[in-house]
């Protein structure tokens, strides 16, 4: 059977089976911003809707110069995509070849197997530490001579742990197949690791707007890496896979570091009252999200018990190398995670 990513559930797919009114939903189970998007984003996006009778501009520079300044790399160095889901998919279909295969740490964002196997390649699974950090021993010892891509998410989704610049530094040193970290979660942490670009060439930086400046549904993605892998991207990506609007938000929300200094706080502070006060072991991240297991109870009745009271929150099932009682929570508004923490401890206190 073909891997396949299953998304979260939407709002108004929960609104319809559980008899409950769409604004009364309180979706925390796919990462996104609970403070909306961004307000110069949206400002920009209004201002340019009457061009968009115009294709975008080839090559997209003005876009790729903001994201430079904003990363403080060279925009040689920067590809853009729908999303950054588009722009793994194309780096995996131009780099791959039949059988090449990519290393995967598990458990981890499970569309990285669902774009290799879509490639034809074959992913060799590795093991996490106990406490989910990433083990690079694991990784090098899976290394073989048709090893091509290696896939780190740091912070990790579903865990949330991020990884040490020294480990990362020590795997790229080990191979030279490409490793793709994927720092969709950057923001929320206190490092990244997108500098190291400028010194290896076998490392790819995956970012999105999707998160931290709330652009999920505008689909817009980029990727910091070596300038020869950038400009023959830039040869095979679709001409224009990224859309004005995005291009005209994405700029603006660069700009707008007043909305992502309250995105950062409400999430520091969110992720930090989960950890308090949820009635059930959660573990350290540097995400947006908090990776909780309920055990002794299973993860599909706690998200389902949730999901009758219109909280939506991620049932880690799906994820390979979960157990079935983890469940990932998004971070909210405060009254929103008040809701989720007074909804558990009463299914707590019910059976
Ligand atoms: C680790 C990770 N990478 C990438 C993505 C997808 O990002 P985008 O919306 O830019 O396609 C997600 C979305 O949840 C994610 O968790």
């Amino acid at each position: 059977m073909p891997s396949t990513y299953i998304p979260g559930r939407s709002a108004d797919e929960v609104a319809r089976a559980y008899g409950i009114s769409p604004e009364k939903v309180i979706k925390l189970g796919s990462n996104e911003n609970a403070l909306g998007p961004s307000p110069r984003a949206v400002e920009a996006i209004k201002r340019h809707l009457n061009k968009i009778n115009v294709y975008p501009s080839h090559g997209y520079a003005e876009l790729k110069d903001a994201i430079a300044h904003y990363i403080g790399c060279s925009a040689e160095r920067i590809i853009v995509g729908n999303g950054s889901d588009d722009l793994l998919n194309t780096l995996v279909r131009n780099l791959y070849v039949l059988g090449d295969q990519a290393i995967i740490p598990v458990p981890t964002y499970t569309y990285y197997e669902v774009i290799v196997e879509a490639g034809r390649g074959t992913c060799v699974y590795v093991n996490r530490n106990e406490d989910f950090s990433v083990n690079i021993d694991n990784i090098i010892a899976a290394l073989k001579d048709n090893t091509k891509l290696i896939f780190i998410c740091a912070p990790n989704n579903p865990t949330g742990n991020a990884i040490e610049k020294t480990a990362l530094k020590s795997l790229l040193r080990s191979t030279e197949a490409l490793v793709v970290l994927d720092e969709a979660y950057a923001e929320f942490t206190t490092e990244s690791h997108a500098d190291l670009v400028n010194n290896f060439d076998n490392l790819a930086v995956c970012r999105t707007f999707s998160k931290a400046f709330g652009l999920a549904g505008l689909r817009l993605g980029y990727a910091v890496l070596d300038c020869d892998l950038a400009r023959d991207y830039g040869q095979r990506m679709l001409a224009f896979s990224v859309n004005q609007l995005a291009v005209e938000g994405g700029v603006a929300a660069l700009s707008d570091s007043a909305f992502l200094e309250r995105t950062v706080s409400m999430v520091t502070q969110g992720r930090q009252y989960f950890r308090e006060k949820l009635p059930f072991k959660t573990y350290p991240t540097e995400a947006n999200f908090v990776f909780v297991d309920v055990a002794p109870y299973t993860a599909q009745e706690v998200s389902e018990y949730l999901l009758s009271r219109g909280i939506i929150v991620r049932n880690c099932d799906a994820f390979r190398g979960c157990s079935n009682s983890h469940i990932r929570i998004t971070v909210g508004q405060p009254w929103q995670n008040t809701t989720v923490v007074e909804a558990l401890n009463e299914f707590v206190n019910s059976v």
